[in-house]
């Protein structure tokens, strides 16, 4: 293979060095062209641009793959509780019993959050969205925590660590409250993580509560399977924005914000919401069915599909069968999730679909297993937030700690605009 890439330019032949990961992919470094030559590259989106080097999440989209630390996403499905996937994806190995504990022990003691951020909540408007709110409150913890703001300091990072991934359940599910205008249920530490939320989701002062166990399976797989995604948009701004050295809830802030929008984190809801319509519609699957193949029509089946997945994803073959049980126990009588079986059924079966390889993808699951849950469609982009958590700290923390810190994001521009023009004075424009 070859050690570098040759590129001409008008002054003459550039060696460019070329790295290999450890799976066979193959990098052209460009580190150094600006200064020995004066071009930048143009890559508008990044689509093919590798922001870093990273050790923490392996993504091969022809194959269907996905690895968190090398270790296949199914298998850490089927056998790690969200928390010990977080240790994973943070701290780059799987716990001993030991660690895994202390670890628990530490999230556990920081669930609760300072009584004056209830005030915060108690200023927004009933309509707020609740990824709005937890955006915000997150943002907030900075302000909460003076202590464990540097980003340099190992201690500090540890306990803003511990505190993050505590508190943003506890945030996300007041925001909810906060939207339907219900109390806050406080955090319970006997519970696990993903019963916690639950029980702060939906259970109320005056009624006894009880999880549902098929729920807390169901949500610690998606949480888990949402983890990490490489250098997604997310993420990219949680590293651009920490590059700057500022602490990690700011930093975490600013990803949540990026989850928000629609191409992002919205797929699983759009999702259901175009399930809705159907049935609003009358139910008539087939008529939508065309309209997404009619070249004429913008229509999309969503949850159809992935940029990076040209095989089946392999997330949503997890999710797949924890909603096809759901199904069964929960979801008889829905007709939403009725179509969403016919649905998954005949596209799969649907040459148009199979000749483009899109299969449903885990919004497709995701979106219908939350409504199951009885999750309000405003608050899916929040469990996704949860769940995409231990990703962003561990590329966050992987920037600090990788060679002694890495350099201020800054990429640069092809300028295209006017060139130096005479200023003109205001009385004679
Ligand atoms: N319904 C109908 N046709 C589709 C769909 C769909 N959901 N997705 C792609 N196609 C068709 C395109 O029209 C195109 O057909 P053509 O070759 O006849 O022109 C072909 O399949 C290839 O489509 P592209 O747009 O080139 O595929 P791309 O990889 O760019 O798009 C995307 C991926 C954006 C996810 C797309 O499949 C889509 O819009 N899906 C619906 C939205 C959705 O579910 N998004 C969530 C993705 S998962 C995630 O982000 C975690």
């Amino acid at each position: 293979m070859a050690k570098t890439a040759s590129l001409t330019l008008d002054s003459g032949n550039v060696e460019l060095p070329v790295l290999v990961g450890t799976e066979g992919n193959r990098a052209i470094d460009i580190t150094k062209l600006y200064r020995d030559t004066g071009y930048i590259t143009l890559d508008d989106g990044f689509a093919n641009t590798g922001a870093t080097k990273s050790h923490i999440t392996y993504i091969n989209g022809e194959a269907g793959t996905l690895r968190y630390r090398g270790y296949r996403v199914e298998e850490i499905a089927e056998r790690c509780d969200f928390t010990e996937t977080s240790y994973l994806l943070i701290y780059g190995e799987l716990p001993t019993g030991e660690q895994l504990e202390e670890f628990r022990r530490n999230i556990r003691m920081h669930t609760l959050l300072h009584e004056g951020m209830k005030l915060i909540f108690a200023g927004f408007p009933p309509e707020a969205h609740p990824m709005a709110i937890l955006g915000s409150v997150v943002g907030a913890l900075a302000i909460y925590s003076p202590d464990s703001l540097d980003p340099n300091n190992p201690e500090q990072v540890e306990v803003a660590i511990h505190r993050i991934l505590a508190k943003m359940p506890t945030i996300a599910a007041f925001s909810y409250k906060q939207s339907i205008g219900q109390p806050f249920v406080y955090p319970q530490n006997h519970l696990s993580y993903c019963q916690n939320f639950l029980n702060m989701m939906f259970a109320v002062p005056s009624e006894r509560y009880q999880v549902d166990p098929d729920f807390v399976v169901a949500m610690n797989a998606l949480l888990v399977l949402h983890a990490d995604h490489g250098q997604n948009c997310s993420t990219s701004t949680v590293r651009m924005v920490g590059s700057s050295t500022v602490n990690l809830f700011s930093s975490i802030s600013a990803g949540i914000y990026a989850l928000w929008g629609a191409l992002h984190g919205g797929a699983n809801e759009a999702c259901v919401k175009m399930l809705e319509q159907i049935q609003e519609d009358g139910g008539n699957l087939g008529k939508y069915i065309d309209r997404a193949k009619d070249p004429n029509d913008p229509f999309r089946l969503m949850g159809f599909g992935h940029r990076v997945y040209k095989n089946y994803d392999p997330r949503a073959k997890v999710v797949k069968h924890i909603c096809h049980q759901l199904f069964e126990r929960h979801a008889l009588k829905d007709p939403v999730f009725q179509l969403a079986q016919e649905l998954e059924e005949v596209a799969l079966k649907d040459p148009y679909f199979i000749e483009r390889k899109l299969y449903p993808n885990i919004d497709f699951y995701s979106g219908i297993i939350y409504r199951m849950m009885g999750i309000p469609n405003n608050m899916f982009t929040v469990l996704f937030a949860l769940g995409r958590l231990p990703g962003w700290i561990a590329h966050w923390r992987e920037m600090h700690t990788d060679s002694g810190g890495s350099r201020i994001h800054r990429p640069r521009q092809l300028y295209v605009g006017p060139s130096e023009r005479k200023f003109v004075p205001l009385i004679k424009r």
